[in-house]
């Protein structure tokens, strides 16, 4: 089959690969029909995660058509249609119990694209089928759920959840990227009085007001602080989210949160940030923080089937799968070309693997 491969810092191709097959009785095939590219695969590419070998397919967000099922698979069967959710569940151990898939001890967690070979590609093999995989209602389009994948319940679990956003709450969203986008829709659902976005980036502002933010601050030419204060009676918002992941940002959260107020980190950090508690000791500020789990999906997945939520507007750009090469130079220069998320779509009569199709409708 055809695949996006990592091949060691600033190098990837569009290979021919193994056809992936069924390793463990919880294992399903998928067929990908539309995948995704994320700021992480970038990541990947520069270099920052040192666990990702060359020679991975990289990708974590897909919807697919099953193929071929484990022996132990039961709740899904050849032919569903399929969200891969970027998290995988063991189902088993202590924390998927808990919900924290995120955190799974059994050999799940972020793994695709990562660990094992991702969903940029023809096929792929999904372990924890069961678990980590949700069947996609029939009147929803690929794009109406493809970004329930990663985007979606970042945003939702680790900011909105996180963070207890309450009707009437002052929303201060610093980052507006996908990640950011994604928590100004989530956050909309509970009501809250006004969302604030912050960015260095007009453009992204401007992608922040189509997506609900009430206020824009560029960061660059404005004082966030004082902005903050000014809609706020001088007391600070009610609810901050980091969706940057750097030092700067995360203490602009700690500095614009009113006494009482929530900080919830989304951003994924690479250096340490000062906590400057000699100020924050007296404010009854809580500050969290979290890898997504993919806990929400069904529940998000509810929320587009009743109209309730549309992400398709993060759809900037679409490509066919094979060119997804063009696509990662166009999501990768999102400052000039205005990317959000582009979509990778399979043509389903060109897929090279019609002999791995034509030996599992052998089977
Ligand atoms: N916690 C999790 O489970 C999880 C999951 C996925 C992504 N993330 C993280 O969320 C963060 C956001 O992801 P994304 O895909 O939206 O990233 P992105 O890089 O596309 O967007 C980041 C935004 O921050 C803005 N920005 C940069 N520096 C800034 C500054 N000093 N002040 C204000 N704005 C600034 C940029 O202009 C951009 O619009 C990243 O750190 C990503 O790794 C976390
Ligand atoms: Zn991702
Ligand atoms: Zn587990």
């Amino acid at each position: 089959m055809k695949a996006l491969v990592y091949h060691g810092p600033g190098q990837r191709g569009w290979d021919t690969v193994d056809d992936p097959t069924i390793i463990d009785h919880t294992d399903i095939l998928v067929r990908i029909d539309t995948s995704t590219i994320c700021g992480s695969d970038l990541h990947i590419l520069k270099g920052d995660v040192p666990e990702t070998t060359p020679g991975t397919v990289l990708g974590h967000e897909a919807v697919g058509t099953v193929q071929e099922i484990g022996a132990d698979v039961s709740t899904v069967a050849v032919g569903d249609r399929v969200l891969l959710s970027c998290i995988s569940a063991c189902g088993r151990c202590r924390f998927c119990k808990e919900s924290r898939y995120g955190q799974c001890l059994g050999g799940g967690g972020w793994i695709f694209g990562h660990l094992i070979d991702g969903l940029q590609a023809e096929y792929a093999r999904v372990p924890f089928a069961d678990n980590s995989v949700y069947k996609v209602p029939e009147h929803l389009s690929d794009e109406q759920v493809l970004f329930l994948s990663d985007i979606l319940p970042t945003a939702y679990e680790v900011g909105v959840l996180n963070g207890k956003v309450s009707p009437g709450d002052v929303v201060a969203i610093i980052g507006a990227g996908p990640i950011g986008l994604a928590a100004i829709l989530t956050a909309g659902l509970y009501t809250p009085a006004r969302i604030v976005a912050i960015d260095l980036a007009d453009s992204r502002l401007e992608s922040a007001r189509n997506f609900g933010a009430d206020t824009t601050i560029n960061n660059g030419r404005q004082d966030a602080v004082s902005e903050i204060m000014q809609l706020t009676d001088g007391l600070g918002a009610d609810v901050a989210f980091e969706a940057v992941g750097i030092p700067d940002t995360f203490e602009l959260a700690s500095e614009l949160i009113r006494p009482g107020g929530r900080v919830a980190n989304i951003g994924v950090h690479g250096h340490s940030a000062t906590l400057h508690l000699e100020k924050l000791w007296t404010r009854d500020v809580t500050i969290t923080t979290g890898l997504v789990d993919t806990h929400t999906i069904p529940r998000l997945m509810n929320l587009v089937a009743g109209g309730r939520l549309d992400p398709r507007v993060f759809a900037t750009h679409r490509f066919a799968l094979e060119d997804a090469m063009t696509a990662y130079d166009t999501f990768a220069d999102a400052a000039s070309t205005g990317a959000l998320k582009v979509v990778l779509e399979a043509d389903q009569s060109t897929h090279s693997s019609d002999v791995l199709v034509a030996a599992l409708s052998a089977e």
